[in-house]
């Protein structure tokens, strides 16, 4: 990799929701995706857990050159990003769930969050929504169960469908109009998840958001690539097949296993 690589990390599969909208918005810039799978999920995991991991998934791609890091996980942003930024000299890019653009949207005041534990749980969270939510209705929900059967492929089955419902139907009769996916394996549930709410409940998510963020902060720094070709790297410490299944048909990737 001679470019200005971008890294890219989450607990597995789930920040490739985010990658695709990287390559989308950068599209000669290479980039370099590590899927922590062997750890997941990181949501049920300790602030000082998932601080470790962050830092052990950062110097991986430090090594193999990356100049800038997309932390693609609402988990180990929220709960790692300051230390990240604060323990090395290269600039961070975090998502967090999308509360300021649902409270703008919403006109039944009430909104819905499915996200990991450890972000809910999150004092960074917690700041943003006291920021943003003042006077509007708020159901969190905790996505348990969500992630691991993400990760093994289950994305339509009938487990995870019914999960939905548990967690989806009581907020739909609370009113909300905006559901806010707080974790970036949840995008690939949104098929599932519109049947579910109907065209009545916006679904929201900040891949977009975080990709346009990543070029600006890019064009900043003077490391934005303007010339093709370029080469995306996947590595994954577990099962490959999931991510080849997302990755289907997109053209210069290749997918690796290491034990990282
Ligand atoms: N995809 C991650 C997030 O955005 C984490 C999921 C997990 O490992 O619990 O929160």
């Amino acid at each position: 990799m001679t470019k200005h690589a971008i890294g890219i990390f989450d607990s597995g599969i789930g920040g490739l929701s985010i990658w695709k909208e990287i390559i989308q918005v950068l599209p000669y810039q290479e980039t370099i995706y590590l899927a922590d799978s062997k750890n997941a999920p990181y949501g049920q995991k300790s602030k000082k857990e998932i601080i470790a991991l962050c830092k052990k998934n950062t110097e991986y791609l430090l090594e193999k050159g990356c100049t800038i890091i997309v932390v693609a996980c609402n988990t180990a942003t929220t709960n790692a990003i300051q230390v990240l930024r604060d323990s090395y000299d290269i600039p961070f890019i975090g998502i967090e769930p999308a509360i300021k653009p649902a409270a703008f949207k919403t006109e039944t005041n009430t909104i819905g969050i499915l996200a990991t534990k450890g972000t809910l749980n999150s004092r960074l969270f917690a700041e943003t929504s006291k920021k943003y939510m003042d006077g509007i209705h708020v159901i969190e929900q905790i996505g348990e169960g969500l992630v691991p059967l993400i990760e093994s492929g289950e994305i339509t089955s009938d487990k995870t469908t019914a999960l939905l419902k548990k967690y989806i139907r009581p907020m739909i009769l609370k009113n909300i109009d905006c559901l806010v996916l707080g974790c970036t394996h949840y995008p690939f549930l949104i098929p599932q998840i519109k049947k579910i709410t109907g065209e009545s409940v916006q679904i929201i998510d900040s891949g977009l958001a975080v990709a346009k963020q990543t070029k600006t902060i890019l064009n900043q720094q003077g490391l934005l690539d303007q010339d093709a070709p370029i080469q995306h790297l996947i590595i994954s410490n577990g099962t490959l097949k999931p991510l080849k299944e997302v990755v289907h048909g997109i053209a210069n990737t290749q997918i690796i296993q290491n034990d990282f």
